[in-house]
C-alpha cells in the first residue's frame, strides 16, 4: 500500500478482544496503517465486537448507525470510509450483518484477523466481504509482532492470548459457537511473545483464555505443559514482575496450578473463578459439571496454598426455572466464601444456545430484583476487603498518570486500583505503599519512607475493573 492510513478501532466485551483489538492493529501496521483516536478522520473504522448478552449485541448496529452517517458524509471525497465489524457478532450474526446494514463493507470473526490486509484488498474492490470460516493455519503464527515503540506506548501492563475457544457448553453461553473449539499456543510461542513484552519495559503480564486455566500447549520437550507449568517458565523472565491469568473454570484448577500461587512470588494473588450459581440444581442445568460444595472445597485448597488470595467471580441470576430457594442458594455461597470484586449479570436468553429454549424463563422484574441483592451483597464484600487494607503496606505497580496532578495511578497485588502522590519517574516502578484511605472502587496510598502534605482526594467513580465479566 502506497501512502499512509489510519484505523481507529472500538473493542467491546472481555480483555480478549482488547488483545485482539491491538493485534488486529499489528496485522495492519506492515500495510501502512498507524492508529488513530480520531473516528472522524479515520480511513477504517473496526468495532470488535460481543455477543455474551443481547444488550452487548444491540450496542453494535446503534453504533453502525452513528457510523454510517460519518460514512455518508464522506463518500465521494478523497477520503472515503470503510466499516469493518470483527469479534464474536460478526461470528455469530456474519452474513445478517451485511444484509441489516448496509453501510459495512467487511466482516470478519476472531479467527480470521491475522488476515485483515487480504480482506480490505477485497472489500477495497467494491465487494462486501464476510469470512467467518474457522481457519486451518495458526493465526498466532501468522501474525506479525508488534514493533517494540508500539508496545512501548501501550503501557507497562499487557495482556497475552495463551488459549482460545472453549469445549465446554454451559448451557446459557456463545462462547464455544463465535471463538470456536478450545485451542491452546505452543509454550514456545508464549515465552517468544512474553519475552518480547518484558523487553519493552512490560512488568505484568495477565495471560488469557476464555479457558485460560484448561490451557495444554505443547512444550519443547514435546509433552503437553498445563497453566501452572508453564507459568513457572515465565516467572523466569528478567522484568516481568508480576503474573496473572484469567478466566479460569473451576474444573481445570489442578494441582500445579495451585503449587504456582503457593511457590511463584511473581504470580498475584488474585484469581477470577467463576461460579455462576449456588444450586446443586441451576449448575446441573448450566452442565458446570461441578457442585456448590465442589467449588467451595476447591476454594480451601487454594487458600490453604495461598492464604492472602483475593477471589473473584462471575453469577448470573434468573437462569430459567431458578426458584427462590435456587437464589438464596448462591447468596449462602457467596457469604460463605467471601469475595474481593465480581461481576454479576441478569440472564440473558441468547439464540442457539441450549438455555434459551428451557421451560421456566424467569420473569425481568424477578430477575432485577435478585440481581439487586446479589449486587449489594458483593459490594459489601467488596467494601469490607478494600477497608481490611487500610493502614497496611503493599507494592504497587505504578500504571499510569493519576487523574490529579502529581498523582499516580497503579494497582495492589489485589488488582485494587491505587492512587499515589509520587513523581512520573515511577511510572511503570514498583514501590512500597502505605494505604490511608479507602474508598469502595480504590485506595489512596502514600510512598512508605514520605511524609504526606495535603491527603490525596479520593476518587469518586472509578470501577476496579471494567470488563464484560473476565475473559469469556
Ligand atoms: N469462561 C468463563 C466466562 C464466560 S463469559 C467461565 O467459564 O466462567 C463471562 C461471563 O458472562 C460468564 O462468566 C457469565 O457470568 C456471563 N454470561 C455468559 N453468558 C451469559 C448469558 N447468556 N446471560 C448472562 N450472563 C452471561
Ligand atoms: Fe465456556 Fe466459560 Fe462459556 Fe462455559 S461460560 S461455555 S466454560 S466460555
Ligand atoms: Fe464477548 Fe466474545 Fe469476549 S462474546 S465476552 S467478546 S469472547
Amino acid at each position: 500500500m502506497s501512502d499512509a492510513k489510519t484505523v481507529f478501532v472500538r473493542t467491546y466485551g472481555c480483555q480478549m478482544n482488547v488483545y485482539d483489538s491491538d493485534r488486529m492493529t499489528d496485522a495492519l501496521a506492515p500495510v501502512g496503517y498507524s492508529t488513530t483516536e480520531n473516528l472522524e478522520e479515520a480511513d477504517l473504522v473496526i468495532l470488535n465486537t460481543c455477543h455474551i448478552r443481547e444488550k452487548a449485541a444491540e450496542k453494535v448496529y446503534s453504533e453502525i448507525g452513528r457510523l454510517r452517517k460519518v460514512k455518508d458524509a464522506r463518500a465521494g471525497t478523497q477520503k472515503p470510509m470503510t466499516i469493518a465489524i470483527a469479534g464474536c457478532v460478526a461470528q455469530a450474526e456474519g452474513e445478517e450483518i451485511i444484509q441489516r446494514a448496509p453501510a459495512v463493507d467487511l466482516v470478519f470473526g476472531p479467527q480470521s484477523y491475522h488476515r485483515l490486509p487480504e480482506l480490505l484488498r477485497r472489500a477495497g474492490n467494491g465487494a462486501r466481504v464476510v469470512e467467518t470460516d474457522f481457519p486451518a493455519e495458526d493465526k498466532f503464527a501468522a501474525l506479525p509482532a508488534a514493533e517494540k515503540a508500539v508496545t512501548m506506548k501501550r503501557g507497562v501492563t499487557s495482556f497475552l492470548t495463551v488459549q482460545e475457544g472453549c469445549d465446554k457448553f454451559c448451557t446459557f453461553c456463545v462462547v464455544p459457537y463465535t471463538r470456536g473449539a478450545e485451542l491452546s499456543r505452543s509454550v514456545a510461542q508464549v515465552l517468544d511473545e512474553a519475552r518480547r513484552l518484558a523487553e519493552a519495559g512490560v512488568r505484568e503480564v495477565t495471560l488469557l483464555g476464555q479457558n485460560v486455566n484448561a490451557y495444554h500447549g505443547q512444550g519443547p520437550d514435546g509433552t503437553d505443559w498445563g497453566l501452572g507449568r508453564l507459568l513457572f517458565a515465565l516467572a523466569e523472565i528478567p522484568g516481568l514482575d508480576r503474573l496473572r491469568y484469567t478466566t479460569s473454570h473451576p474444573r481445570d484448577m489442578d494441582d500445579e496450578l495451585i503449587a504456582a500461587h503457593r511457590d511463584l512470588d511473581a504470580l498475584m494473588p488474585y484469581l477470577h473463578l467463576p461460579v455462576q450459581a449456588g444450586s446443586d440444581r441451576i449448575l446441573g442445568l448450566m452442565n458446570r459439571k461441578h457442585t456448590g460444595e465442589e467449588y467451595l472445597h476447591l476454594v480451601e485448597r487454594i487458600r490453604a496454598a495461598r492464604p492472602d488470595i483475593a477471589l473473584s467471580g462471575d453469577f448470573i441470576v434468573g437462569f430459567p426455572s431458578e426458584t427462590e430457594a435456587d437464589f438464596q442458594a448462591t447468596l449462602d455461597l457467596v457469604r460463605e466464601i467471601g469475595y474481593a470484586s465480581a461481576f454479576s449479570f441478569k440472564y440473558s436468553p441468547r439464540p442457539g444456545t441450549p438455555g434459551a429454549n428451557l421451560d421456566g424463563q424467569v420473569p425481568e422484574e424477578v430477575k432485577s430484583e435478585r440481581l439487586a441483592r446479589l449486587q449489594a451483597l458483593l459490594s459489601q464484600q467488596q467494601r469490607a476487603f478494600n477497608a481490611s487494607k487500610r493502614g497496611t503496606e503493599m507494592d504497587v505497580l505504578f500504571e499510569k498518570p493519576g487523574r490529579f496532578e502529581g498523582q499516580l495511578g497503579g494497582r495492589s497485588p489485589w488488582l485494587q486500583a491505587v492512587h499515589v502522590e509520587a513523581p512520573a519517574e515511577l511510572l511503570g516502578e514498583i514501590r512500597r505503599v502505605v494505604i490511608e484511605d479507602v474508598g469502595s472502587n480504590s485506595l489512596v496510598g502514600r510512598l512508605v519512607g514520605e511524609h504526606s502534605g495535603a491527603r490525596a482526594p479520593m476518587e469518586k467513580a472509578d470501577t476496579v475493573e471494567a470488563n464484560a465479566g473476565g475473559v469469556a
